[in-house]
């Protein structure tokens, strides 16, 4: 839960005593074991406001990998769970460069901070008084009001949402009618505007029909989000967006041809990004690199040369899958540690690797597959495609 800050909290904060005070606890070690040293010195330099200050530096620490230039933002524990990672807000943004752009449920700024840069005139509004204070700090050149979404206050915009998705107790909702607010009830508010919704990657697209686009979002291998587009915005049925820390990015999507044969193993075994499975378009990927399918049902691609940017399994030895005959094969391989990767059996890899009972001094990812009716094993060796 953390800290509950109030609207003085942050007035202080924000204040020229406030910034004296963060500055003076700046250099506090801040961890489990430093904690009463810590707060005894908090109190003594800033008195009562001392958990305020504490908890902004603990949060600004936390917040280093996930929100670029937050090192002097002020944000609260769930905000900042809640806040999108930079490298993703960023490409929102870009998709809405030159747009009038209003979010409707800014939080402490994390999207906003974003829009603000590529909007051609940008809003931000929440329900949350204390967030709508710490967003005015942390995007001061934007206009930050507080509304209720479900009430419009602006015209013209392209709206944006980012319902929250955790209940009071942290719990993740999944049906959009818990989002808060609801989704169903911010489509109507915004009934004929072009509208940007964040939600969960595992939404179900049947409870979402009015939704122009789904777009599918990692970011470095992970699933980070489901983001709706309604309306000119929208400029794709089903796309996924694969997104780097290192600033690459590509996406494939729905428009691109699809044909893809299934066939023998190549060379390669390639597991797509989780962004282009859940969207459905590992045959678009596939068609795209010259790669096909092992099994029509299974996401797993091989192929002769491995599309760049991936982590890709050159394939040693594959054979129908035993447990006995793969613990043979390892030890004549002299495999003492595996990656287990399964897609399509009911195999648990942590159940599975004790009894492989391993020992050598090589490495190797053993891939878990069905091909039609058949269990199959791969043993492969890992790599890093530049
Ligand atoms: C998931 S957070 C948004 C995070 C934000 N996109 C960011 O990256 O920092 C959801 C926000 O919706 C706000 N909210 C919930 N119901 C609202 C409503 N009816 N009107 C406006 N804001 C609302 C909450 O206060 C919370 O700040």
């Amino acid at each position: 839960m953390g800290y509950a800050f109030t609207l003085d909290d942050v007035a202080f904060l924000r204040s020229a005593d406030g910034v004296a005070a963060l500055r003076a606890c700046a250099g506090l070690e801040l961890s489990e074991r430093s904690r009463l040293r810590d707060v005894a010195t908090a109190r003594e330099i800033v008195g009562v406001r001392a958990p305020a200050v504490l908890e902004t530096l603990l949060l600004r620490r936390r917040a280093r990998d996930k929100l670029a230039g937050a090192e002097d933002w002020l944000l609260t524990d769930d905000a900042l769970q809640q806040a999108t990672p930079t490298v993703v807000a960023r490409h929102r943004a870009e998709r809405l460069a030159g747009r009038d752009v209003h979010d409707v449920t800014c939080s402490i700024g994390a999207d906003l901070v974003e829009l603000r840069r590529t909007a051609n005139r940008c809003l931000g509004s929440d329900l949350d008084p204390v967030r709508v204070a710490m967003a005015r700090h942390n995007v001061p050149d934007a206009v930050v009001v507080r509304a209720d979404a479900l009430r419009p206050v602006s015209r013209h915009t392209v709206i944006v949402a980012d319902p929250a998705r955790r209940d009071a107790r942290g719990r993740r909702r999944w049906n959009p009618a818990d989002f808060v607010p609801a989704l169903d009830e911010l489509r109507q508010a915004y009934a004929q505007r072009d509208l940007v919704v964040k939600c969960a990657p595992g939404i179900d697209p049947d409870a979402v029909p009015w939704a122009n686009e789904r777009e599918l979002v990692s970011l470095d291998g992970q699933v980070r989000e489901a983001c709706l587009w309604r309306g000119s915005v929208a400029t794709a049925k089903r796309r996924a967006t694969v997104l780097r820390s290192d600033g690459t990015s590509w996406s494939v999507t729905e428009d691109e041809p699809d044909e893809c044969p299934v066939g023998e193993p190549g060379e390669w075994i390639i597991d797509p990004d989780g962004a282009v499975v859940r969207a459905g378009l590992v045959r678009h990927y596939a068609a795209r690199h010259g790669l096909w399918q092992l099994d029509e049902h299974i996401a797993y691609l091989t192929g002769d040369r491995p599309p760049p940017g991936t982590r890709a399994f050159e394939i040693r030895e594959f054979g129908r899958y035993r447990e006995k005959d793969l613990r043979a094969t390892l030890r004549r391989l002299g495999i003492g540690r595996v990656e287990i990767l399964v897609r399509g059996l009911d195999i648990d890899p942590n159940t599975l690797r004790p009894r492989l009972k391993l020992s050598g001094d090589d490495d190797a990812t053993v891939v878990l597959t069905r091909i039609g009716r058949s269990p199959t094993a791969f043993v492969c060796r890992a790599h890093r495609i530049p």
